[in-house]
């Protein structure tokens, strides 16, 4: 079969000259012997020319086999053999594209894995769904998050509409969605709908976006702001209603009108007070980024608090036991609102506490151990009073938490001295720990750090 190949294109090739030669000895032109022996010479040479040419053929076709099986040394070797030199300048051309093409392959395998390990350790779930909406990949976020979970997590209502309008305008939807499992949690899902799709046929991204921090902080600052203007408006309502008693039933009553003047004064300092604790409040939670580094000698700033107290221990016949240690020398702090911890402390011991009790502040260096974990200082203020309930203790630092609601307004108490405590103790990144129990007394401790670091 070869053979009788290579003799039919070496035929085709000595065709006109062994026509001419044949011409040349039918007309006579030229003896027989010799042409005779021109023609066999003509075969021959054609015979190797087709030899040679269906063997660099060959190797071509070697060298692009080869290339398409992107083995370069065997594109190499081939395309160095060819014998005629347009094939060789073939061989080596093809060689060159081969050899281009691999570095390119080389380069967008890379770009392509770079861009897979992108999507992997992106910190958003992020799935990669088909043209029928199944989830074709899922990076290690969505995996931890949701596990098993996913199929589910894709049947609700909302994030199915949001999917589905995103196919259909082929764009981006968004839709916020509350899932109930494993754990409740909002998220903020993003449908991104690819065209073209991805080479893995991929047609569309969600990512989904964990918001429930996001909103559990939403929903404080509104209840917050809530929440202060109602303590705000009781205040300010019994002052609108006084005001219009004093001008009309009780305009010639001046007994009652020295009442009720006594009452609006207090409720006027409930606003004032108020008000104090809240700009206390957001100035510490301007600065709380940054812990203080002025040096505070905390024994002797506690002494100068504590003989502030005296006469309201006085009044409630209570006894202030003072134990600070006197080498303590100064720790990295801001006066003004350690004093303000020490006072906010105080004044709950002395209000909450019980009559002729024992209050007890003590100021301690602390080595460092099981609590606090490093060296620092310690201030602890202790009742003898009734004490509070465990249940409520988890939640004394929040803004406007009243174990008793009534008792703390009629003493004067605004809800925000243990936020404030907490907020000052988080700027000195140091730790407030809350001991008691109904019945068994109160105590709070603060631990300051020695050193400013951390
Ligand atoms: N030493 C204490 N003994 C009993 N209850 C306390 C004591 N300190 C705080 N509490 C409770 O914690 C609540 C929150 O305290 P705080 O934030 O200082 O607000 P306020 O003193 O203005 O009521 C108080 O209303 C009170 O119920
Ligand atoms: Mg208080």
């Amino acid at each position: 079969m070869r053979l009788a190949l290579l003799l039919g294109a070496a035929l085709a090739m000595a065709f006109v000259p062994l026509a001419g030669l044949a011409a040349l000895v039918l007309t006579g032109a030229a003896a027989g012997l010799p042409a005779l022996l021109a023609m066999a010479a003509v075969l021959l040479a054609a015979l190797a020319l087709a030899v040679l040419w269906a063997r660099d053929v060959e190797l071509l076709a070697e060298t692009l086999r080869q290339a398409s099986h992107e083995n370069l040394p065997g594109v190499a070797r081939a395309a160095a053999a060819p014998a005629l030199p347009a094939m060789a300048r073939l061989a080596r051309t093809m060689e060159r594209l081969a050899r281009a093409q691999a570095s390119r392959a080389t380069r967008l395998g890379e770009g392509l894995r770079a861009s897979e390990a992108i999507i992997e350790r992106l910190p958003d779930p992020l799935l990669v769904l088909g043209p029928d909406r199944a989830v074709l990949r899922a990076n290690a976020a969505a995996r931890a998050a949701f596990g098993a979970d996913i199929a589910a997590v894709l049947r609700h209502p909302d994030l199915r509409a949001a999917i589905e309008a995103a196919w259909r305008h082929r764009g981006s939807e968004v839709a916020e969605i509350d899932l109930p499992v494993p754990v409740a949690r909002a998220v903020q899902a993003m449908a991104i709908y690819l065209d073209p799709a991805l080479a893995d046929g991929g047609q569309a991204l969600l990512v989904l976006s964990d918001r429930t921090r996001e909103r559990a902080v939403e929903r404080m600052r509104a209840d917050f702001v809530a929440n202060a203007s109602h303590e705000l408006r009781t205040p300010l309502a019994s002052l609108i209603g006084f005001i219009a008693t004093l001008r009309g039933p009780a305009a010639d009553d001046p007994p009652a009108q020295q009442r009720f003047l006594a009452i609006m004064d207090e409720q006027a300092e409930r606003m004032n007070r108020l008000i104090d604790d809240l700009l206390s409040l957001s100035r510490i939670e301007l600065v709380e980024h940054q812990a203080p580094s002025e040096p505070v000698d905390v024994a002797a700033l506690a002494e100068r608090i504590a003989a502030g107290f005296e006469p309201r221990i006085a009044a409630r016949r209570q006894r202030l036991e003072l134990a600070i240690a006197g080498d303590l020398g100064t720790i990295p702090a801001d006066a003004d609102q350690l004093a303000q911890v020490l006072g906010n402390l105080l004044d709950n011991a002395i209000k909450y506490g019980r009559d002729e009790g024992v209050v007890r502040l003590s100021v301690a260096a602390a080595a460092g151990g099981r609590w606090p974990a490093r060296p620092g200082v310690t201030l602890a203020v202790t009742d003898d009073g009734p004490g509070i309930p465990r249940a409520h203790v988890p939640r004394l630092t929040e803004r406007f938490y009243r174990v008793d609601q009534g008792r703390s307004r009629a003493a004067g108490g605004t809800g925000l001295g243990l936020a404030i405590v907490k907020h000052i103790v988080n700027h000195h990144r140091g730790q407030l720990a809350i001991d008691s129990d109904a019945g068994s007394g109160a105590s709070f401790t603060v631990w300051l750090p020695a050193t400013a670091d951390k």
